[in-house]
């Protein structure tokens, strides 16, 4: 089953988040994410850079700045995506992630200063990656790692211009167009 994955991140500071929310977007889009959603301070800059990687080794990946998390959260909901909130408090992720895989559309948030409690009630689950205090970046790729059971490592980016060949040594890169 082809999944269709969102990653909504709550919170963006203009030029304080710009380096992890880049970064959290690089991970939605490597690891088979269609899409980043973010709550917060729009950043163009953020944007761009993430849309040039898009357009130099393919996609389809957007980035998107909205002002209501809640009204773009039920948003989803309303489409059919089980909301998976990512918090050191939530059920462990050995325990849920069979369940959670099962479904085709699923939107993970993530946080970066203090989560509002409402999205831990709004959310399907509330899932934990240890139960230590860490980071957004690694938590979101070890849940896109375990909810897509590996299957990431083969994805097909479309319209890339670009393509790496994997070498010992050194870098070996084509031009594809
Ligand atoms: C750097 S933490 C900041 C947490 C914030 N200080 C708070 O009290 O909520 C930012 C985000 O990383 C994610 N995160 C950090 N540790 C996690 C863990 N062990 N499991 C799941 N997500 C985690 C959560 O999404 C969290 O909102």
């Amino acid at each position: 089953m082809t999944k269709e994955i969102i990653v909504f991140r709550y919170g963006h500071r203009e030029i304080r988040d710009y380096r992890v929310t880049s970064h959290c977007s690089l991970v939605s889009r490597a690891l088979g994410a269609k899409k980043i959603i973010i709550c917060g301070e729009p950043d163009k800059n953020m944007k761009k850079s993430v849309d040039d990687v898009t357009q130099r080794w393919g996609g389809p990946f957007k980035v998107e700045f909205v002002k209501d998390w809640k009204e773009e959260l039920l948003k989803l909901k309303k489409k059919g995506y089980i909301l998976v909130h990512l918090t050191m408090y939530g059920e462990e992720i050995l325990q849920k992630e069979e369940e959670i895989s099962k479904n085709k559309k699923i939107c993970i948030i993530i946080g970066s200063q203090k989560v509002e409690k409402e999205v831990y009630h709004i959310s399907n689950y509330n899932i934990s990656v240890t139960k230590q205090p860490h980071s957004e970046i690694a938590a979101l790729a070890i849940t896109l790692d375990r909810i897509q059971k590996g299957n990431e490592f083969n994805i097909q980016f479309k319209n890339a211009k670009k393509q790496i060949i994997p070498s010992k040594i050194g870098k070996q890169v084509i031009d594809l167009k």
